[in-house]
């Protein structure tokens, strides 16, 4: 058994991965936007990745954009049979860095086409619906049209799975009703408890949730609760926002996002802490103040 295996793993549809993956959006530029600083440790984070075990390996072609992609490409391809490469649509970077809406059914093709051409793919594994309709926390709103426009590209043998990313549970309870729904990403951590009920929920139905900023993203996770639990357990605080998470429930996939194999062998290091019960307490009163 691997250490990434010891976390366990969960099917993306007909797709097993360890629950301990990794989000390759850090692996981009500045603000996600143009090539990498140092471009061989980008290459080289991505297969430690798969060297250590992982076959979960979050991405989008909006990062960079294309950037993280073709590094993926470079990197592995041609893919072990083990790897799943979960992509997303739906936005479109501005030449300024900026997010913005691209989900006409013409503009997802398109976009399917892109990750399929920059990952060397003729099959997406899993693509994330990203609603954007906000950049931030999600809104209410309809996403028959786009969605409904996703399906046909699954049905034409383009898409094997489908998932969802910043959305709220309507949203899903829609999605569910045009196809089938493996995944949701939204933010979660140990100090943004907003899905709480909807992880709850997903587990029943057998939904991955998949915690995007499992670390605070650009603002680091930082608590006394936090710092005290990882010096009790000799661990770092990130080790223990990881393992926390991966305790939280079983159908929670992790994908923290690093440019440094370091960070990388730290983050898989989680899967063996295992938190006592009084610091599971103190971690929860975080996010639930
Ligand atoms: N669906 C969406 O809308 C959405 C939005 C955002 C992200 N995502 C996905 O979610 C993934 C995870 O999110 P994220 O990468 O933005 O945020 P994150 O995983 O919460 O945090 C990444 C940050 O933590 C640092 N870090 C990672 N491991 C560390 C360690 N062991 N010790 C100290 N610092 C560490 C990284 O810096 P270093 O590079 O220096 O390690 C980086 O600054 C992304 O890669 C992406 O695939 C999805």
């Amino acid at each position: 058994m691997t250490e990434v295996t010891r976390a366990g793993t969960f099917q993306l549809g007909d797709l097993p991965v360890t629950r301990m993956g990794y989000g390759a959006m850090q692996l981009a530029g500045p603000h996600v936007f143009g090539p990498p600083k140092d471009k061989a440790a980008a290459l080289a984070v991505l297969r430690a990745a798969v060297e250590s075990g992982i076959t979960h390996i979050d991405t989008s072609d909006f990062y960079g954009p294309h950037v993280t992609n073709q590094l993926i490409r470079e990197a592995l391809h041609p893919y072990p049979d083990a790897l799943t490469i979960v992509t997303k649509v739906g936005a479109r970077r501005g030449s300024d860095a900026s997010w913005n809406l691209a989900s006409s059914a013409a503009e997802l093709e398109s976009a399917v086409h892109d990750n399929l051409r920059n990952l060397g793919l003729d099959v997406l594994d899993v693509v994330n619906f990203r609603v954007m309709l906000s950049v931030g926390a999600p809104v209410e709103g309809d996403i028959e049209e786009p969605l409904t426009a996703l399906a046909e590209l699954q049905n034409k043998g383009l898409i094997r799975h489908i998932g969802l990313s910043n959305v709220t549970a309507k949203q899903i309870a829609q999605g569910r009703t045009i196809t089938e729904i493996v995944s949701v990403q939204n933010m979660y951590n140990l100090a943004h408890r907003h899905d709480d009920a909807l992880i709850d929920h997903l587990e029943k139905e057998g939904i991955a949730y998949v915690p995007y900023f499992p670390l605070g993203g650009f603002t680091p996770l930082q608590a006394d609760a936090l710092s005290d639990a990882a010096e009790q357990c000799g661990a770092t605080p990130m080790q223990v926002a990881l393992a926390w998470l991966l305790h939280r429930a079983p159908n929670i996939l992790l994908i923290p996002g690093t440019s440094s194999v370091e960070h990388l062998q730290q983050n898989i290091q989680s899967v063996n802490l295992q938190l006592p019960e009084h610091l599971l307490s103190s971690l929860d009163n975080i996010g639930l103040r």
